[in-house]
């Protein structure tokens, strides 16, 4: 069946999580942030989305504003560097990431090719309108998706189940786009064509289902979802 909806997945994906910590870094007078940054942004990240996966089987749910917070506190603390000054600086460099250079232009080239476009994202509406107002992307996409309606995290399958109550589609007309090896596994699981976006060369997580696809940017999107 050829694909009609390209689904995104946001943080890592389409908006480049690490550009909040890269940036702050390199604002005068944070030596003691610049030589620790790419730890404490790999422990923001971790614990970012280990705190929604714990939240999600405990049955805890909050929204990802509050687990974006609270693993930059644990990775600050960890680090030794928990000021007040530099935690809001860094999130409010994290509400309004930056996309990924080729996303704009890939965008574009989906909705030419006439297929729909859309996000599904742990992220609150207002972190996701925050960000792809910041990108000027809102014009190539067709739905902002938050899990904030179902009130549970990836990868339950409630999440997915979003897609197709959405934009009326069966699976297999969704090409799913992660960056995160563990969501595009569950995407697969669900049954979703899926992308695995591997920027940093990292290995396959072992989990039930591989993506069945994997590329290192997104610029291959659009020949890939107008060829299956
Ligand atoms: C998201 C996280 C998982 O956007 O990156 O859903």
């Amino acid at each position: 069946m050829p694909v009609t909806t390209c689904i995104f997945d946001a943080y890592g994906t389409l908006f480049d999580v690490a550009a909040a910590a890269r940036i702050a870094a390199a604002e005068p007078e944070r030596e003691a942030f610049a030589a620790k940054w790419p730890q404490i942004a790999a422990d923001w990240r971790a614990k970012q989305l280990q705190y929604t996966w714990l939240r999600a089987v405990s049955d805890t749910h909050t929204d990802f504003w509050q687990v974006t917070q609270d693993g930059l506190d644990y990775a600050l603390e960890a680090a030794g560097l928990a000021t007040p000054e530099l935690r809001k600086r860094l999130l409010a460099l994290y509400f309004e990431l930056a996309a990924f250079p080729e996303v704009p232009v890939m965008l574009a080239q989906l909705k030419d090719a006439g297929l729909k476009t859309g996000i599904l994202s742990n992220g609150s509406p207002d972190m996701l309108d925050a960000a792809v107002h910041s990108a000027g992307i809102g014009n190539t996409l067709d739905a902002v998706l938050s899990v904030q309606s179902v009130g549970v995290f990836k990868p339950h399958r409630s999440v997915y189940d979003m897609v197709g109550q959405h934009f009326s589609c069966v699976p297999d007309q969704v090409l799913f786009v992660s960056s995160n090896g563990w969501d595009a596994a569950y995407a697969a699981h669900y049954g979703f064509n899926t992308v695995w976006v591997n920027r940093a060369g990292e290995p396959m997580d072992r989990l039930p289902t591989k993506p069945q696809y994997i590329l290192s940017d997104l610029t291959g999107i659009p020949e890939l979802a107008t060829n299956l």
